[in-house]
Order: structure tokens, then C-alpha cells, then sequence
């Protein structure tokens, strides 16, 4: 997720730029660049590093002029947060800047389609650049190069794209990333989002999967990837400048919560690699693989090490690599490991799991981990944070920047990370066929569909969280993999709303924290299909008895037994595996404590005593 701006017909493009990227800086800030074109080669480009200040401060130095622009801030995917991986990037000669935002899945193989091509960058997007270079200099207008080149790409992506003999135009295209175009009073604009337009224009057009744009200060053309006119999705905006920043969400808790269905399809997006050995088959690898390969044929035992909502999600990685890779795994808060023994040699894997990539709790574990030669997987949402850097193997979820401190997103892309790095290491232990990793891996491929089926149950979330905004006390309960998902579900309530929440192992409550309930108590129940289901049922009983209010969350088809015996039910559809269904799970629990919270009036995004990112021990 990266923000993306452009102006054309502007005298003071430079200054529209800036303050576009200023708004869209919640959509990545590790670096950011702007390109502006005066009618001359080579474009002007500069990019920095790091936030847009660091943009803003190597400006002060320049004196950039024209009238025709475009500025990126970056979240990285691919290449660390550097200089030379920020944004625009463009041709040896300068003549094409492009900016990007997305993962461009087949870029390896269309660098390798370019061996004399001389790269400056270690991301995908600069073979974008490289490409349409190549297409206009071989005749092609700039928005014919770009829909020769848009053809050739496969994966998700926002582009937008400036050429020094075009000087007042730009060229969009899109596919699954959102570009919003406008054109008022002679001026032409684009933006990953509207806040960055709002100001100068309030009627826009989202484009449309593969269409084409070219913006001049005389108007914009929107074409499909043949070149026929084609219309785009034409909107009016009403919202304010900080309502429009959340993309209409009231927090960006709401906006995290509904952008689950993209980021988990981007976690698991493009994890096969290309067809190898004598069989040909395709295998999975990791993000960054710093060791041997084979080193993970060879452990015998897992550590997974994690702080608050990435604990949980470790807990259900456990059974995921438990159960593909048959290796014994053992979950321990970070803060807690080094200070005892845990027995390590080069034959434990230690895997580190954080959505910053910055907790320090977890950052001294797996620094202690490979103090004791032991390698370190990070399982991480920011590239290039320390913990990726500083480890052996990384696994991205590329979900994205996660703004509100109560974690959403990143949790349910842990929790498909884990599904993927279970398969990865029953493959490097030869527990997995292919042929099996293929067909659960394109089962999981329904798993965005269905959060978004279960993203409708918002409203039925706000109706119960009013109804149960005022208990003395929620407990939740569960099993298996629902258990880590009550665990979650319980902490998000606390965090948000500061209602007093905890979480049991279902079978745990008889002995001892059944004696908590009374009249007026509320019980959440996990109960979704699974080898468990029938014992949560019995368990659901023994706390009813005891005057709970059940609110349970189970699976379509099963309704029977649970309408029988909780106050509310909510219903999810079935998981393609029983390993994915806390993905599901997990998102009814994030609504619910997200709406006790907006019903008790607390404030949704920075809760009383937390913050994001926790680099003191
Ligand atoms: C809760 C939450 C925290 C974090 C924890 C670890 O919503 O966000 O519990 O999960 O502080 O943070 P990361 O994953 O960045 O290491």
C-alpha cells in the first residue's frame, strides 16, 4: 500500500503534490519522491527516504519547476526503505518516471526479458519504467506504451506515469489498487484516495480494473487495454477532509477492519514460485530467505515468540505447523524468554512474529535466539523494520500500514501467514505433497470472498455490542483454534473499551472461572464447525446454567444446536480448513468491540495508555 498523486495544468504542482502526500502519508511513509516535468529531458526527480520531511527538507535545496507532476509515498513490498527503492523511478535516461502502488508479480520475469537494461533499484516497479522507455521509443504514444505494458503485467497495481516529451500529461492505469482521476477549472489530478483531491475537486471517477487514463489540463480520456473509450465510475464526494483521510470509515479501526479482504489476499498473493526440479513442481518460498534453504528440512523443534495480538495469532501458527510439519512447537511471550533457558541449537527454528517488526520484547528474543546460533524466521507486516533486517528468513504479510493502535488486519494476515509457512516448512520437511499445497493453497483463495461475506455482519455486531455496551464483565471462551481467537477477542474489548474481558480454554472453566459467572454475565462463545464443536456446545450449557448470557459464534449448517442453547447466535460460513476458520472468527469479535467501544463513547484509535508500536522493554 503506497500513496500516489498527480496534478497536470498547475503552475503550483509542486506545492498540490506535497500536500496530496501529506494526506495519504497513513498509507506508507518509508520513503517518498516527486517527479515534475518542465518540457525537458532528462524529468526532474527526487526522493528520499524515510517520511515525507526527508522529501520536504532535500527540496528546500532544489528549485524544481512545471506545471505537470507526480509524488509517491511508499509503503515498501519490494527492496528495503532506502533512496534508491523510493519512488518515481524511471529509465537510465530519465525520459519515463513511473510511481506504483501494489506488487507487480511477474516483475522478475520481465526484468529477465531485459538483459541489457541497466537497473538502479532493487523493486518491482522499475521495469515498468524500463518497458514503457522501450515501447515509446519504438513509436508508441505514451498511453499506448503504457497499455502494451499494462498487458504484460500480473499481479495488483496503481500506476501513474509521466514522459519529458509529454510534458503536460499523465498516464494511470489500474488493477485491484484503488486510482481516483478528476479535471476542474483546466486542471487534471489523480490520488490513490480522495482526500488528496478533495480541495480542488469534488466530482471524481474511480477507475476501473485494467482501464487506462490520460489526464491533460484540456480533460481525461479513459480507455480499456485495447484503446476503446470506456467509462469510468463517476462519483460525488461529500465528505470532509478528515472523514475522506479514513476513506468515509468514522476510525481507521473501521477502515483497517474492512480492509481485510485485500490484505489477506495479498498476504497469500504469489507464494509459489516457478515449476522446479526433475518434476516440475512449483514449490513455496519465503519473502527473504537468508540461509540455506535445506536448513529447514533439518529442525526438530519451533519457537514462535510474539507480544499481545501477535501471540495469538502464534498460537494458532503453532497447531498449523504441528500439523503440516509434524515438528513440535512451542509459543512463549517474547518479553519472557530470555529470561530462562530455552534449549536452543542450530536445529531450532525460532520464529518471530510482529506487525512492526519493532516491539523491542521481541526484538531482544530473537537477537538472544541467535546469540545461541538458532535461526530466526520474522514474521513481519513492515519490510525493511529492524526485525526483518535482523533475522535469517522473513515472511511479509503485506497488509499494509496499520494505523489504529488495536491491531485488526495485521492479525488475520498473521493468521494466513501461518497457514503458508506451516505448508512451507511440511514441504522443506517433505511432509507435503505439492499436489496438496496446491489445492489447499487454492481453497484458501475463497478466504477473501468470505471475510467479506462475514465484514456484512457489521450491523448485527453494533445491535449486540448496544445491547451488551454495559455488562460488568465478558468472558470468552473456546477451543483449539478457537481458543487463541476468544484470547484475542478478549484483549481487543479491554484495549478499545476498557471493559473488563477475559479469556478460558472452554474445558478449563470447571476448573475454577465458571465460579465468575453470575446473572448479568456475559459468555462469548467459539463454536464454529470442527472436531471440537460438539464439547463447546456441553461447555456453552454449563455456563448458560449459571445465568451467562451466551452470545456464540458458529457455522452455518450448525445453527441447531447452538440457537438451542445461546441468547444470540451469529452464523459464519464454513472455512475451506479448519485452520482458517479463526480468520474468520476473528473479524465478528473486532466489530463487537469495536462498536462497545463507539457505544461508551471511547476513543477508537489511540486508547488511553497504549501506543502502536512498544520499543521499550
Ligand atoms: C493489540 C496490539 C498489541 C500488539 C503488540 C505487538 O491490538 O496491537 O498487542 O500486537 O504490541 O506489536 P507488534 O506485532 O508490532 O510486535
Amino acid at each position: 500500500m503506497c500513496g500516489i498523486v498527480g496534478v497536470t495544468g498547475r503552475e503550483d504542482a509542486l506545492d498540490v503534490i506535497l500536500r496530496g502526500l501529506r494526506r495519504l502519508e497513513y498509507r506508507g511513509y518509508d520513503s517518498a519522491g516527486v517527479v515534475l516535468a518542465d518540457g525537458g529531458a532528462p524529468l526532474q526527480i527526487v526522493k528520499r527516504g524515510g517520511k515525507l520531511a526527508n522529501l520536504e527538507a532535500a527540496l528546500e535545496d532544489e528549485s524544481l519547476v512545471g506545471a505537470t507532476g507526480i509524488g509517491h509515498t511508499r509503503w515498501a513490498t519490494h527492496g528495503a526503505p532506502t533512496d534508491r527503492n523510493a519512488h518515481p523511478h524511471s529509465d537510465p535516461d530519465q525520459r519515463v518516471a513511473v510511481v506504483h502502488n501494489g506488487i507487480i508479480e511477474n516483475w522478475e520475469e520481465l526484468k529477465a526479458g531485459l538483459p541489457d537494461a541497466e537497473f538502479s533499484s532493487e523493486t518491482d516497479t522499475e521495469v515498468v519504467a524500463h518497458l514503457v522507455a522501450a515501447e515509446v521509443e519504438g513509436g508508441a504514444t505514451l498511453p499506448d506504451a503504457v497499455r502494451a505494458v499494462v498487458r504484460r503485467l500480473q499481479g495488483a497495481f496503481a500506476l501513474c506515469v509521466q514522459h519529458a516529451d509529454t510534458p503536460g500529461m499523465i498516464v494511470v492505469a489500474k488493477r485491484e489498487a484503488p486510482l481516483i482521476i478528476g479535471h476542474a477549472d483546466g486542471v487534471g489530478y489523480c490520488a490513490s484516495d480522495v482526500a488528496a483531491m478533495i480541495t480542488h475537486t469534488r466530482d471524481v471517477s474511480a477507475l476501473l480494473d485494467d482501464q487506462v487514463a490520460e489526464l491533460t489540463p484540456e480533460g481525461m480520456v479513459v480507455t480499456d487495454l485495447d484503446g476503446a473509450p470506456t467509462q469510468a465510475h463517476d462519483y460525488h464526494v461529500d465528505w470532509d477532509l478528515d472523514a475522506a483521510e479514513k476513506q468515509g470509515y468514522e476510525h481507521f479501526m473501521l477502515k483497517e477492519i474492512h480492509e481485510q479482504p485485500q490484505a489477506i489476499a495479498d498476504t497469500l498473493r504469489d507464494r509459489l514460485g516457478p515449476a522446479e526440479g526433475p518434476s516440475g513442481t512449483p514449490r513455496l518460498h519465503l519473502d527473504e530467505c537468508r540461509i540455506e534453504e535445506g536448513e529447514f528440512g533439518r529442525i526438530d523443534k519451533v519457537f514462535i515468540v510474539a507480544c499481545g495480538t501477535s501471540l495469538y495469532s502464534s498460537m494458532v501458527g503453532k497447531l498449523a505447523i504441528e500439523h503440516w510439519a509434524g515438528v513440535p512447537v512451542e509459543v512463549e511471550v517474547a518479553s519472557e524468554f530470555r529470561y530462562r533457558d530455552p534449549i536452543l541449537d542450530p536445529h531450532t527454528l525460532v520464529i518471530a512474529v510482529s506487525q512492526s517488526g519493532e516491539t523491542s520484547d521481541t526484538m531482544a528474543a530473537a537477537t538472544h535466539a541467535r546469540d545461541q546460533r538458532a535461526p530466526v524466521m520474522a514474521l513481519v507486516n513492515v519490510v525493511g523494520s529492524t526485525l526483518a533486517r535482523e533475522s535469517d528468513a522473513v515472511f511479509y504479510t503485506h497488509a499494509g500500514p496499520e494505523v489504529a493502535v488495536a491491531s485488526t488486519k495485521a492479525f488475520t494476515t498473521q493468521l494466513a501467514a501461518f497457514l503458508v509457512i506451516g505448508l512451507y516448512l511440511g514441504q522443506a520437511r517433505g511432509r507435503v505433497f505439492s499436489s496438496e499445497i496446491g489445492d489447499i493453497l487454492s481453497r484458501l483463495q475463497r478466504l477473501p470472498d468470505q471475510v467479506r461475506q462475514v465484514l456484512e455482519l457489521d450491523d448485527t455486531m453494533a445491535r449486540l455490542a448496544q445491547q451488551y455496551a454495559d455488562v460488568p464483565y465478558t468472558m470468552f471462551i473456546g477451543r483449539h483454534v478457537g481458543l487463541p481467537i476468544a484470547m484475542e477477542g478478549a484483549l481487543k474489548l479491554k484495549e478499545i473499551s476498557y471493559q473488563h474481558a477475559e479469556a478460558f480454554p472452554a474445558g478449563e472453566m470447571k476448573h475454577g472461572p465458571i465460579a465468575l459467572i453470575e446473572d448479568g454475565s456475559l459468555v462469548v462463545a467459539l463454536a464454529q464447525a470442527g472436531h471440537t464443536f460438539a464439547k463447546m456446545v456441553s461447555n456453552i450449557q454449563e455456563v448458560r446454567a449459571r445465568g451467562a448470557s451466551v452470545l456464540a459464534i458458529g457455522t452455518d449448517g450448525l445453527e441447531g444446536d447452538l440457537k438451542a442453547h445461546a441468547h444470540d447466535l451469529v452464523t459464519l460460513p464454513e472455512a475451506s480448513h479448519e485452520l482458517a476458520s479463526p480468520i474468520l472468527a476473528a473479524i465478528p469479535l473486532q466489530l463487537f468491540a469495536y462498536h462497545v467501544a463507539v457505544a461508551r463513547g471511547e476513543d477508537i484509535d489511540q486508547p488511553r495508555n497504549l501506543a502502536k508500536t512498544v520499543t521499550v522493554e
